[in-house]
């Protein structure tokens, strides 16, 4: 592609190396509590079937071995609630089925545990969220007989309770433990590469402690630009970025802010490429197109002295000018202005310039999010507004020019520009998570992307 031999020159202009600060926050509600909670049911479940050593029957002559196994977890209540300044805090009613395999006749017992873990969710070393269990309690409750009881079996039942206590009280937590530090390994794919444009990601890291109140958990985020896998500071005055309370839907499990200056970045980085630049020669053809030296000639003299025979023109499209996004409340508009040289080519089929053009065409921007990227698409808002830059062909009337050229430019800009904005950026995620039903806010200066989360494997 065109844009890919700046590259190697671009890398040398840009100050490489550091992280620009394009802030995000990313909010997660405690509406999102509650959906780990009824997720996390069924493996905490799994985690909790410990294996139980042998029970040494010491009632009779000599000491049985006997087997105890656990038949059943039954976990009627999951909670999980924020505890502010730290993490989360899980609470769990639990009934376990025991079959104690005695002889002449097997022996059930239920013994309902309650489970009270706090998880304390950190920020780590790589800037990815870090979890891990700060304090643990199993509380055990009387256990309940329900199947082959009698009286023998009393004499059995208060060590036979010891026994299974001392070992759940040893494994439950532990299991709880490496269930939560398993995540970590999940929450580290944060900072994964993912694309922005061609040659160009982004990666997502944490930069301070989350922030925790009894309603939310949220994280500042920062964004890593990088062009050919080479991390790029971009010019830009970073003051943080900071997410008012109120904004995006209520009652969403997530909201998320993307600070102006991610777009700024994202743009930039499209600009410094080359990737918005384009030839609009090859999508013309000469039997359909309708711009040619013939159609110009009527209205610039000196065209149609030059070009007797009709000849297809060429555009070359340069954005040289950051485009530029501005965010007002509902409503997100981008403004570009290219520079238009318009080309014929001569005897030699080698192209000259015939004249330049300087373009302003204001685009509103949509904004909306397709799994887990923000994408965008353009339209044109208002007049295009076109001036000559140069012109080898004399004086040039403008008004008439105009329309011609806007429309002959307008469309290709337009799907190219679309193009791009439809690969759009990867919103801050952990793998196998996705938004459901994102809405997209535009307020002052940032926008809010809300909506719920599913875990999918
Ligand atoms: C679990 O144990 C508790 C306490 O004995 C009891 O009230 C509850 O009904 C049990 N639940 C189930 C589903 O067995
Ligand atoms: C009670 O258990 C003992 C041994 O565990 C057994 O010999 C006896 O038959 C049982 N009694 C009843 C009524 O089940
Ligand atoms: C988190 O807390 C710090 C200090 O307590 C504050 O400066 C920062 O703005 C907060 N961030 C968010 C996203 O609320
Ligand atoms: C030049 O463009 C006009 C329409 O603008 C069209 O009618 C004509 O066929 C074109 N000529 C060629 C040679 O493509
Ligand atoms: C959005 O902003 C543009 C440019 O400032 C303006 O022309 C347009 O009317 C605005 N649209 C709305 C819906 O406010
Ligand atoms: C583009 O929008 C800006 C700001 O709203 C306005 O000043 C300018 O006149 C517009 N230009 C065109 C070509 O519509």
């Amino acid at each position: 592609m065109a844009w890919a031999r700046w590259l190697g020159l671009l890398l040398v202009l840009l100050p490489v190396v550091g992280a620009s600060k394009p802030g995000i926050v990313v909010r997660l509600n405690k509406e999102v509590l509650s959906y780990v909670a009824e997720a996390g049911k069924v493996p905490l479940r799994q985690a909790l079937q410990v294996p139980i050593p042998h029970f040494l029957d010491r009632s009779g002559q000599v000491i049985q071995p006997t087997r105890i196994q656990i038949l059943n977890v039954h976990l009627p209540y999951l909670q999980l609630k924020f505890i502010a300044g730290f993490g989360i805090r899980l609470s769990a009613a639990t009934n376990f089925t025991f079959k104690i395999f005695r002889v002449p006749e097997p022996l059930h017992l239920m013994l309902p545990v309650a489970l009270l873990a706090d998880t304390l969710v950190a920020q780590g070393s790589i800037g990815t969220p870090m979890v891990s269990i700060s304090a643990c309690y199993s509380l055990f409750n009387k256990a309940i007989v329900f199947d082959g009881y009698n009286s023998t079996a009393t004499t059995l039942l208060a060590p036979l309770q010891k026994h299974i206590k001392a070992v759940l009280r040893n494994k439950l937590c532990l299991r709880i433990s490496n269930l939560v530090q398993g995540l970590n390994v999940h929450l580290g794919t944060l900072t994964g590469l993912s694309p922005v444009g061609p040659e160009s990601q982004v990666r997502y890291t944490m930069i301070n402690a989350p922030n925790i109140t009894k309603d939310y958990i949220s994280f500042d985020i920062n964004a890593v630009l990088f062009l050919l896998g080479k991390p790029i500071i971009l010019p830009m005055d970073a003051t943080p970025f900071v997410l008012p309370s109120h904004v995006g839907t209520s009652g969403a499990m997530a909201t998320v802010g993307l600070s102006q200056d991610l777009f700024d970045s994202a743009i930039l980085l499209l600009q410094k490429a080359g990737a918005l630049n384009m030839d609009i020669t090859g999508q013309l053809k000469l039997s359909n197109n309708p711009l040619n030296t013939s159609t110009l000639g009527q209205v610039i003299p000196e065209v149609a002295r030059q070009f007797p025979e009709p000849r297809p023109l060429a555009l070359k499209v340069q954005l040289d000018a950051i485009p530029v996004v501005t965010l007002h409340t509902n409503n997100a508009t981008l403004r570009i202005q290219p520079f238009v040289e318009v080309l014929a080519p001569d005897s030699d089929s080698a192209f000259q310039s015939l004249f330049s053009l300087d373009v302003v065409v204001n685009l509103s921007l949509q904004l909306y999010v397709s799994e887990v990227r923000l994408q965008g698409t353009t339209s044109v808002l208002g007049n295009v507004q076109v001036t000559v830059a140069s012109s080898n062909v004399g004086f040039i009337e403008m008004e008439q020019v105009q329309s011609l050229m806007g429309n002959v430019f307008q469309r290709p800009l337009l799907d190219h520009l679309n193009a791009l904005l439809s690969i759009g950026v990867a919103l801050p995620s952990v793998i196998n998570l996705r938004y459901i039903a994102p809405e997209v806010f535009v307020y002052e200066g940032y926008i809010v992307v809300s909506g719920g989360l599913l875990y999918q494997r």
